[in-house]
């Protein structure tokens, strides 16, 4: 190819571009093309923030199904469970072994309080009776798992689940 020669004697070559770079260069050509009508005139694709937005979405459903199913599993099981004889028991073993830290009906001391939705480590059946076996030793929650049996541990933990209020 002839170089050109401009004015000032500085030679400036035309050399054909290699197929590669012309090829990238038209591809992301197109590639803009599609990214701007796509996601600016036709929002034909979502955006970043609606994907983010829709997978919470997503996510927060597929908990409640979760905790719904765990409430429902719960519910069945409990009939035994939280019976009110067991009830009973398990305020027997309360007020022996809890009322100490947790207050004569729960009302939080030392433990915390038992009468509202606030949970540590969770309010469902099965977190308490988890915490009541294994306690939380750095925190002054003794375990329980030596000292109770586990039909105790139920018990006590079903009492402790009753004791919750609204606020
Ligand atoms: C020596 C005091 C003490 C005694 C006795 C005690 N606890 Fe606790 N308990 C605590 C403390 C302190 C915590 C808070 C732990 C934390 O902050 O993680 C706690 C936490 C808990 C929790 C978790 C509460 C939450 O919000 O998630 C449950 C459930 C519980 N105790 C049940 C019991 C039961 C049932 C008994 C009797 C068998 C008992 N505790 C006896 C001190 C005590």
């Amino acid at each position: 190819m002839k170089p050109l020669k401009p004015y000032d004697d500085i030679v400036e070559l035309d050399n054909v571009l290699p197929p590669w770079w012309l090829g990238l260069f038209y591809i992301s050509i197109i590639f803009s093309l599609i990214y701007l009508l796509g996601y600016h005139l036709f929002h034909a694709f979502d955006s970043q923030e609606a994907e983010f937005k829709a997978e919470q979405i997503a996510l927060e459903q597929s908990m409640q199904r979760v905790s719904a199913k765990a409430l429902a599993k719960e519910n069945t099981q409990g009939g035994s469970e939280t019976s009110t004889a067991n009830l009973e028991k398990g305020k027997l073993i309360f007020s022996k072994n809890c009322a100490s830290c947790h207050g004569p009906n729960g009302e939080g001391g030392i433990g915390p309080s038992f009468n509202d939705k606030v949970w540590i480590h969770g309010g469902d059946l099965a977190s308490i009776q988890n915490i009541v076996r294994v306690g939380v030793p750095e925190k002054g929650m003794i375990p329980w798992q030596n000292a109770l049996r586990p039909q105790e541990i139920l018990e006590v933990s079903a009492f402790v689940k009753s004791l919750e209020k609204e606020n």
